[in-house]
């Protein structure tokens, strides 16, 4: 049965316009006034804003993480996103065993969200070493429907420069995207260790051995590695610190090309003061890269508005309070790296940013569906509102608040980094290739039934 959208103010990459849409099939048939199918379902939008479904590229369901695995599973995490309005994910694997192949995690993550997850959903894969069969997997992954490739420049698989390059060469042959978590590790290793031999193990000290340079003398790196490799598509995570969008944009000044941005919702609303809460609460704000000051934060906002900024993704990764306190609390360097946020990020994303007029509506779209959808490889089913689309649609009532608070939320941890924060623009549906899955904050899919996304390559 086809299902028209009525009285909708539906807003995509051309604009915004009071339009019906008719779905058929799963996807986007037409949008337009008056449209009619014989014994079509009707959805009244009541005026309401119409918008694409959100497409998160960065979240870490059931990462296992030395002994701690994430809150999270694909059920549990899949089902935070949608009641948050996204409707497409691509998940970072996690490491697999020391010297594993490729395919060893692609299998592992089969096994974890196939039948499980509520949503649309690919995984990127992830570099833990880069040798000749590492780099003939890529390409045969490439191939094989998984473009994008992680690699991390600190923690215990980092990658070398020269390995790096080696990644970046290959991508550049394939057409793909190297996504990288852009620190210097050594660095930071030194900041870590004297502080905890002064016993300085407090959460703020996460922050302080983490400062901005350690972030954006790593972009730099990558820019300049990038540029050896003949500019593959390079996807910088979690991008925090204000002096990284400048390396970035000085390099696009002087002809960088195929770099793309990401910032996450905790670093355009959250500050580093979050690390002096009382009573362990700091260790929930414990992730990698830290909070940072409310510089950076009008930084980021102002790389949206000006195109700086490509996506805005979550960075999903929850750990229980109590693990984060067991671990955490007597020695930063022990707690558990991540936070939740897959449910938040669209509404944060509108309340502060379209209704306080940080960004345009367009951008909205853009850096939360659009070009995560683009760059991804998994444009044009996901991302926009247009004629042969994915009926991938989020519907929310601008005039309506609410506030978010730890029973209000979905997400297995238990608890949302943004307690107490009001925002305007409550989430009224939630549509995934035609069927409703979420209306007033209840959630009314299935699991499994996400499907699994092959992506194709963008370069
Ligand atoms: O602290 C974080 N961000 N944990 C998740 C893994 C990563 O670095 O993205
Ligand atoms: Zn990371
Ligand atoms: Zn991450």
């Amino acid at each position: 049965m086809d299902t028209i959208i009525r009285n909708g103010l539906v807003a995509n990459s051309e604009g915004t316009v009071k339009c019906d849409i008719l779905i058929s099939e799963g996807r986007i048939k037409a949008l337009g006034p008056d449209l009619t199918s014989d014994g079509a379902e009707v959805i009244d939008a009541g005026g309401r804003l119409v918008l694409p479904g959100g497409v998160d590229v960065h979240t870490h369901f059931d990462l296992q993480a030395g002994s701690h695995r994430a809150a999270d599973d694909f059920h549990t995490g899949t089902i935070a996103a949608a009641c948050g309005g996204t409707t497409t994910i691509v998940d970072h694997m996690a490491f697999g065993p020391k010297g594993c192949s490729l395919r060893h995690q692609e299998e592992v993550y089969h096994g974890l969200a196939d039948r499980k997850a509520v949503i649309d959903y690919g995984f990127h894969g992830v570099l833990q070493h880069v040798d000749d069969k590492v780099l003939q997997e890529l390409e045969e992954m490439t191939r094989d429907g998984i473009p994008s490739f992680k690699a991390y420049m600190t923690y215990d698989f980092r990658l070398s420069d020269s390995e790096i390059l080696r990644a970046m060469e290959a991508v550049k042959k394939t057409g793909g995207v190297l996504t990288v978590h852009a620190e210097n590790h050594e660095k930071i290793e030194h900041l870590r260790k004297t502080f905890i031999e002064e016993n300085r193990s407090e959460a703020i000290y996460h922050a302080m051995s983490r400062p901005n340079l350690t972030e954006s003398e790593a972009v730099g790196r990558l820019i300049g590695l990038s540029e050896m490799a003949g500019w593959p598509n390079l996807y910088l995570v979690h991008i925090s610190a204000k002096e990284s969008l400048e390396e970035v944009r000085r390099a696009r000044k002087n002809g960088a090309r195929n770099i793309f941005v990401e910032t996450c919702t905790q670093y355009l609303t959250l500050t580093e003061d979050k690390y002096d809460l009382p009573d362990g609460e700091a260790l929930k704000y414990i992730m990698s890269p830290p909070l940072r000051k409310q510089s950076d934060v009008d930084a980021l906002w102002k790389g949206i508005a000006d195109g700086d900024v490509q996506v805005v993704g979550t960075d999903h990764c929850p750990f229980f309070f109590e693990e984060k306190l067991m671990f955490g609390l007597s020695d930063f360097t022990k707690c558990p790296n991540g936070g939740p946020g897959v449910e938040e990020r669209m509404r944060i994303l509108f309340s502060e940013g379209v209704m306080k007029k940080r960004i345009s509506m367009k951008r909205f779209i853009e850096v939360t569906s659009l070009n995560p959808a683009k760059v991804m490889g998994l444009y044009p089913e996901k991302g926009n509102l247009m004629p042969g689309a994915d009926a991938d649609i989020f519907i929310i009532d601008p005039e309506k608040s609410g506030t978010f608070t730890s029973e209000s939320i979905h997400g297995a941890a238990g608890y949302t980094l943004y307690e107490g924060m009001e925002y305007m623009g409550e989430v009224e549906l939630v549509m995934q290739r035609g069927r409703v899955i979420v209306k007033d904050g209840i959630f009314l899919g299935s699991e499994g039934d996400g499907r699994y996304l092959k992506r194709r390559t963008t370069g």
